[in-house]
């Protein structure tokens, strides 16, 4: 095939027209499929029925009575499992509720109206500016933007963090207080940071003395091809005397039933103490029911392991055939490139630039739904308009099948119409 690029106006117009045919079949076919959320699948939740079995016994570990009032920060062996999970002191950890992203926002609120160990309350400011790796998770972003904290988009260099850029920023601004990231099987592109990358997170030197790093590891046991390790971020900060600028968060959503399921916040002796004065004032405590029910249903870390195993099966064949349909749809012509993660929910897609938006809306249009196109950078706002999430987890093989064969089509419409562009006779 002739290289896109070097085509003539007639030879672009045709294969667009034809293209375009194409895609008005799928339109005919009046789809309806959604992959806008990483959702699990109802297989992947089937995994987890026993859990609904209920509790046999209402007692903790230590004899309370889990029925009752009682335990701000979890329940003990609520946290020894989790501690044995993720590799972390069960004395760092407090049991949150039902959501990760609850304790993250709690967590910025705290910071804006109290500061922390000392320091001014953000919203005290003039001015607070986050940085936020891009491609990114949206709603990291809609916290940052409620809280009117400024967002600066940071990016990635070879699946990694630039360090060199995140390292410059934070030592010459002391209005930057922070970066939320996600290290592991990142939101979207699947990154895993390398050892060098948390050893510099936890070193830098920061311009702001109240510098935090908003640790989502919300995918931190998601492996689907291959487990990757990701270095001990707490440890290293501890080693650089800088313990106190990390906030790691985790939760069972993708594990057990999201929105059901348990989060914890991990942090320094310092800030769990602060977090748990604070949170003292904001609840008596947290679904423990949901806790010992955890418990019960897992036992211990290695059983959630092997859980997660199972998760793994469901999940390679569906991120399988996504890439499956890109390398045959796009085997000839290089219309966009796509990142295979080792694990996590997502596989992002990059189009020409300018065709992410047009290849969304053309996609809603044959009634299949993705997240909005820039809702991976802050304000919604790519500036080069190139970047997709794809989310597999949640339709049936049948639905993914025809939901990704629809996508390549819009892309493929998308891109000639934007290739045709060039040829717009501009008036003299
Ligand atoms: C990176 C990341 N953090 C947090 C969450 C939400 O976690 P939770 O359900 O525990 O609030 C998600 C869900 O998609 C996520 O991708």
């Amino acid at each position: 095939m002739t290289e896109l690029k070097s085509m003539s106006k007639d030879e672009l117009t045709a294969l667009h027209n034809k293209y375009l045919k194409e895609y008005n079949n799928y339109r005919d076919m009046k789809l309806n499929l959604d992959m806008s959320r990483g959702k699990p699948g109802a297989k992947q939740l089937d995994l987890s029925n026993d859990i609904l079995k209920g509790l046999d016994d209402y007692h903790s570990a230590n004899n309370f009575d889990a029925r009752n009032y009682g335990i701000l920060d979890g329940l003990p062996e609520t946290k020894k499992i989790f501690s044995d999970l993720l590799d972390i002191p069960e004395e760092s950890i407090i049991i949150g509720g039902n959501s990760a992203l609850n304790l993250i926002y709690d967590t910025f609120v705290r910071l804006c109206l109290f500061g922390t160990l000392g320091s001014t309350p953000w919203l005290k400011l003039p001015k607070v500016k986050i940085l936020c790796p891009v491609p990114g998770y949206d709603r990291h972003f809609s916290i940052c933007e409620e809280l009117g904290l400024d967002m600066i988009p940071v990016p990635f260099k070879n699946d990694d963090l630039d360090m060199d850029i995140i390292e410059k920023l934070a030592a010459e601004d002391e209005t930057i207080k922070g970066i939320i990231c996600v290290p592991m099987y990142s939101n979207p592109t699947g990154a895993v940071y390398s050892d060098s990358t948390v050893e510099r997170l936890a070193k830098m030197k920061t311009a702001a003395s109240d510098f935090r790093i908003f640790w989502d590891n919300a995918y931190a046991v998601h492996h689907i091809y291959k487990e990757n390790k990701l270095a001990d971020i707490f440890k290293l900060a501890e080693k650089y005397e800088n313990e106190d600028r990390i906030y790691m968060f985790f939760s069972t959503s993708k594990i057990t039933f999201p929105g059901s399921g348990v989060s914890l916040i991990s942090a320094s002796k310092n800030n769990i103490e602060e977090i748990k004065k604070r949170m003292s004032i904001q609840t008596i405590g947290y679904d423990k029911i949901n806790q010992l029910s955890f418990v019960k249903f897992f036992k211990n870390a290695d059983n959630i392991m092997k859980h997660m195993e199972k998760h793994a099966s469901i999940l390679r064949p569906k991120f399988d055939m996504v890439i499956e349909i890109l390398e045959r749809e796009f085997k000839e012509n290089k219309m966009c490139r796509w990142l295979k993660p080792d694990g996590g929910y997502f596989i992002t897609l990059f189009t020409y630039e300018g065709c992410a938006k047009e290849t969304v809306k053309l996609a809603k249009e044959a009634g299949v739904i993705v997240t909005n196109a820039g809702a991976t950078h802050p304000y919604n706002n790519n500036p080069k308009d190139d970047c997709i999430r794809i989310a597999p987890s949640y339709p049936y093989m049948e639905e993914l099948k025809t939901a990704m064969e629809v996508i390549s089509s819009c892309v493929k419409v998308a891109t000639t119409a934007k290739l045709l562009e060039q040829f717009t006779a501009i008036p003299e």
